[in-house]
């Protein structure tokens, strides 16, 4: 009877997997396949992504660049009420110092994400920054910015100081969950973040988004509806990943209605899976929260779909205090040594690094012609 049942099941993914469109019920159905039909759908991610986007893998260095955010998302460990972190901010000759390591390992793209600000200070000092790396790497390293919400006008200010992409994520495509993760006031709105998205793509940027996997209270119906916003919004990018717990923060209190680590990290292999299904020729990146589950887990994201990695190459001594969430490995695991080792294990998974290639999702160029 079982074998039975299993064997419908293989089926009916089977089928889904041969359509040319999935919608709604087509996408819970994927989420919820057993292990066998888990592995119809890597196997024909894989696949889809080897015939569109090809083998490269495209490694962007990470510079974590600051942890002051003025914003609260109840689930965020640098959130503005945090009172126990240690806020920082990388020097400038340390951000050059990291730019310089990316462009001598000839990885193509940095990207800067730190939490968010909206002063003049802090929108100056960006610009200044984009231009020194433009200058240095003679436009061949390309930025992409992960620095929240900004004025139509500074993202266009930083557009033309050198960076060409921009990564902000949505969390959550549904408003009541969005306002269950986040205040309900003008510094969280689920409209004004949906409007930036639109706003990024019209300066000109690559534009990515993303979402949390295995939040309190989300459902698989709510995971399908983010799949299918961002085909909407018709992202290049994206981004997403687990949603880890962090006892400093009020979503704490709803850590034991969660899914377990182990089921929100086979969500979010599926959810990279389908993405890459339904998005074909857009850049998905393998998040660094699947490594704080398991130790491979950008490499396992990697061969289910993504074509992006991106290692940490913030100065070491800052890493203890950009933990947005728990598990966050601390200690920097990108020594040369290690991404020889990186290196290998995507190898094995039939990759190649894209050394010397900016990478830029082919999404983006196939939709100006
Ligand atoms: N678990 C997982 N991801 C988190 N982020 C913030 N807090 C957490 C958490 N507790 C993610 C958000 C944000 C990105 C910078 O980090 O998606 O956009
Ligand atoms: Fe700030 Fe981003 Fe954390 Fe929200 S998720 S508190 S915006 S760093």
């Amino acid at each position: 009877m079982i074998a039975f049942i299993r064997e419908i099941m293989k089926n009916q993914v089977v089928d889904i997997l041969n359509k040319s469109e999935l919608n709604k019920e087509d996408i819970v159905f994927l989420l919820n396949a057993d292990p066998e039909g888990t592995q119809y759908l890597f196997n024909k991610a894989h696949e889809t992504k080897l015939k569109y986007v090809g083998k490269y893998i495209y490694f962007r260095g990470l510079i974590e660049l600051s942890n002051v955010c003025s914003k609260n998302c109840y689930y965020c460990g640098i959130r503005r009420d945090n009172k126990k972190v240690e806020r920082y901010s990388v020097t400038d000759e340390e951000v050059i110092a990291a730019a310089t390591y990316a462009l001598n390992r000839n990885w193509g793209s940095i990207v800067i994400q730190s939490g968010e600000r909206q002063d003049k200070e802090f929108i100056n000092r960006i610009e200044n920054l984009l231009k020194k790396i433009t200058s240095i790497s003679e436009g061949k390293l390309g930025i992409t910015l992960s620095l929240g919400e900004q004025k139509p006008e500074v993202y266009k200010r930083w557009h033309n100081a050198g960076a060409t992409r921009y990564l902000l994520r949505i969390e959550t495509s549904d408003k009541n969950l969005f306002y269950k993760m986040h205040p309900e006031d003008t510094l969280h709105d689920f409209e004004k973040r949906i409007q930036a998205i639109y706003e990024l793509r019209n300066t000109g940027y690559m534009a990515g988004t993303g979402v949390m996997i295995g939040l309190p209270y989300q459902t698989t119906e709510n995971l399908a509806n983010d799949l299918l916003f961002m085909k909407n919004i018709d992202i290049d990018m994206c981004g997403m990943g687990p949603y880890l717990e962090h006892e400093d923060t009020p979503l704490w209190k709803d850590k034991d209605v969660l899914l377990p680590v182990q089921k929100r990290y086979e969500l979010s292999l599926k959810m990279i899976a389908i993405l890459r299904i339904i998005m074909k020729d857009i850049n998905i990146a393998s998040s660094t929260a699947l490594q704080a589950i398991d130790p491979h887990g950008r490499e396992e994201g990697i061969k289910v779909g993504a074509n992006v990695i991106m290692p940490n190459i913030t100065p070491v001594k800052y890493h203890s205090n950009y933990n947005l969430y728990k598990g966050k490995p601390e200690i920097a695991p990108e020594t040369d040594n290690y991404i020889r080792e990186l290196e290998k294990q995507i190898e094995t998974a039939g990759g190649i690094i894209g050394y010397g290639f900016k990478g830029d999702p082919l999404h983006f160029n196939n939709r100006k012609e």
